[in-house]
């Protein structure tokens, strides 16, 4: 079986401050990726997610256990070299594009990674329009960025990593500062770029709806790796979610306040629409629209 892509032993981080006190960030975080997964990361603000990122991407280097990444043993001993070659395969969006743009040129921004990596010119340009083209900006390649909204910054901003074709991307609650439709489009463009592309993605984020639509579910708190499952196995878990202070999806906090209320259901599903679906089989059943020996239960 292949290597997994990314694997974490005990991984531990402490942030160490001018004033000597010291943070605690990750506190022996075990586990794997393997190449092609669409990972959502969860946790409560300050639950050390970020650190995690910046771990896996060399930004930070672990305090104690191993971590490797894309074959690489990620230590503070790798050289400067390594540390390129990692961060060419795990690109890193954040939560603000502005602070990600750095060109006056939007193809000169998607640009600039490639041309750091020395490639020829044709490939530089082949892949800022390829980039360009997969987030939907092509047209606006001669725009300035400053004069795009928040949304198309971002898409920018993620075109500038996928020019530098990382088989990795970490989203980091990049699309915390978008309006609903703005999230949605930018969702849309990661799962694209996990399913027609085959990208590894870690979406770190605190939006459940977005987190339902990985294929699994990380949940830190307080530095420790309190969930790893499915979505519907993480967020079957109403009152889990609650302790490490996390919310179900909408549609599950609903059907956990009716479970709550004593009606049974068959499933826990997790989207929306899987919840709708339910909660209406459900009624229908008790109702005697479909006949139902628990009639009594919804009724009451
Ligand atoms: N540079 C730093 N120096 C000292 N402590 C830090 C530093 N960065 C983060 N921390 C602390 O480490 C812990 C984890 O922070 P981290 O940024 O990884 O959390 P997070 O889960 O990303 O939070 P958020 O949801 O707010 O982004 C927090 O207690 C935070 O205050
Ligand atoms: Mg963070």
């Amino acid at each position: 079986m292949a290597e997994p892509f990314i694997t974490a032993k005990d991984l531990t981080y402490t942030y160490s401050g001018d004033d000597g006190e010291s943070t605690t960030a990750l506190r022996g975080v075990s586990f794997t990726v393997s190449a092609g997964e669409y990972i959502a990361v969860l946790g409560h603000n300050g639950s050390g997610k970020s650190t995690l990122a910046k771990l896996l991407n060399g930004i930070l280097t672990p305090g104690g256990g191993t971590l490797t990444v894309s074959g690489h043993k990620m230590t503070s001993e790798m050289t400067d070299e390594e540390i390129f070659a990692v961060r060419r395969d795990v690109g890193m969006v954040f939560q603000n594009p502005d602070n990600q743009l750095v060109a006056t040129i939007v193809e000169e921004d998607v640009a600039f990674g490639p041309e750091n990596l020395g490639l020829p010119r044709e490939e530089i340009r082949r892949r800022v329009d390829d980039a360009l083209k997969a987030v939907g900006m092509y047209e606006y390649r001669n725009s300035q960025p400053h004069r795009l909204s928040g949304v198309q910054k971002q898409r920018v901003a993620i075109a500038g990593v996928l020019a530098m074709m990382p088989k990795c991307i970490i989203f980091d609650e990049s699309t915390a500062m978008l309006d609903p439709r703005g999230r949605a489009d930018v969702m849309n463009t990661v799962r694209k770029l996990n399913r027609d592309f085959g990208m590894t993605v870690l979406h770190i984020t605190h939006y459940m709806d977005e987190a339902v639509q990985a294929n699994r579910v990380l949940v830190i708190s307080d530095g420790i790796l309190s969930a790893d499952g499915t979505p519907k196995e993480v967020f079957s878990d109403v009152e889990a979610l609650r302790r490490v202070g996390l919310d179900a999806p909408q549609g599950r906090e609903l059907m956990h306040a009716l479970e709550s209320d004593g009606i049974r259901f068959s499933d826990k599903p997790i989207s929306a629409e899987e919840c709708a679906a339910c909660i209406l089989a459900r009624y229908q059943h008790a109702n005697g629209i479909c006949g139902g020996k628990e009639k009594e239960v919804f009724g009451k």
